[in-house]
């Protein structure tokens, strides 16, 4: 955004509601009233609401909902996540993007979309990004083995559980990469890897948060089994300051990742799991098991009890719950 337009926008910010006249912006900036006028005409056409009222000046009512990517750099804590911030309004897929741009990009690039037009989900679904959601995909080039990979997925399930519930929201964890709230799914991951026999060149962790989507805008059957952020708290979370926190969260548990026992995060995965104690049908690509969710390994193993209380331990899998 042009520099005099996100100066007015501040200082009607700052003012919180009492008008601040044309005058005074004008002389704040240097140029003129009418010019003022005129980039407050080009603000409103951006989706600013901003009433004035003759002799007295304007007044900001309210702000497009959309994320601020210098705002974001601004304000973000991070010294590795996000320091490479690619901001789309429109794109087919980030994690599409992602993957064109990873090989010459920094660990830590993170690509946002304001809406994705062709948003992928695992196992080939599609993921509606309408407007008001969180849409992103963060590239990582961690030294592991392609057998740790699931690891990572149980990693960025932790950092956004923890950041819906730091935003008021009873977030909970499905195994393997579905974030829940009383049952019903606020936060998809799809993690996609380029990777040799025994080293992975770089992840691709794509995150969609249902922030502040408009829930009757999503296909019916979607619909009966989603939630957003907006309908469990009442209100539009500011989707630049969430995503500051959803990456510092993310560069926390990246770390912790890399430094400590997995052991550690396991403990903190079963803390927030809404799998555990569950009844499940997982399909493998070679097979398909029932039974109970009693616990998870030191690996990042799924273990299910089945029937005959044989023990299966699953890394990667498409769960659904029986009841
Ligand atoms: C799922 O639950 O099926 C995974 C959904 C992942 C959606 C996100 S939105 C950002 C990134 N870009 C995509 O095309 N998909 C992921």
């Amino acid at each position: 955004m042009n520099d005099n337009r996100k100066e007015i926008i501040r200082l009607l910010r700052q003012s919180e509601g009492k008008p601040v006249s044309g005058q005074e912006i004008g002389s704040k900036l240097g140029i003129t009233r009418a010019m003022v006028w005129k980039y407050v005409r080009n603000l409103r056409r951006e989706g600013y609401d901003i009433r004035s009222s003759p002799k007295v000046g304007y007044i900001l009512d309210a702000c497009p909902d959309r994320i601020d990517p210098d705002e974001l750099k601004a304000i973000l804590k991070t010294s590795l996540i996000g320091t490479n911030i690619r901001y789309h309004t429109e794109l087919e897929s980030t994690n599409n993007t992602a993957r064109e741009i990873a090989l010459k990009s920094p660990e830590g690039t993170v690509v946002i979309a304001e809406t994705q037009k062709n948003g992928r989900g695992r196992l080939g679904s599609e993921w509606q990004s309408n407007p008001g959601g969180v849409w992103l995909s963060l590239i990582l080039k961690p030294a592991i083995s392609l057998d740790n990979l699931s690891k990572i997925t149980l990693v960025a399930g932790i950092a956004v559980t923890n950041t819906l519930r730091d935003a008021g929201v009873d977030a909970r964890i499905k195994w393997p990469n579905d974030v829940l709230v009383k049952g019903k799914k606020i936060c998809g991951i799809l993690t996609e890897v380029s990777a040799e026999v025994d080293k992975v060149d770089y992840v691709i962790l794509g995150i969609g948060i249902n922030a502040n989507i408009k829930l009757d805008g999503l296909k019916e059957e979607i619909r009966r089994k989603s939630t957003s952020i907006t309908n469990e708290v009442g209100k539009a979370v500011n989707r630049t300051t969430f995503i500051a926190s959803l990456l510092y969260e993310l560069e926390q548990q990246y770390i912790k990742f890399k430094t400590q026992k997995f052991t550690d995060i396991v403990d903190e995965w079963i803390n927030l799991s809404d799998t555990i104690g569950k009844e499940v049908r997982i399909r493998t690509p070679n097979k398909l098991i029932e039974g109970k969710v009693v616990g998870i390994t030191e690996k990042g193993a799924i273990v299910v009890l089945d029937r005959d209380k044989k023990r299966h331990e699953i890394i990667a899998g498409n769960c659904r719950y029986c009841n």
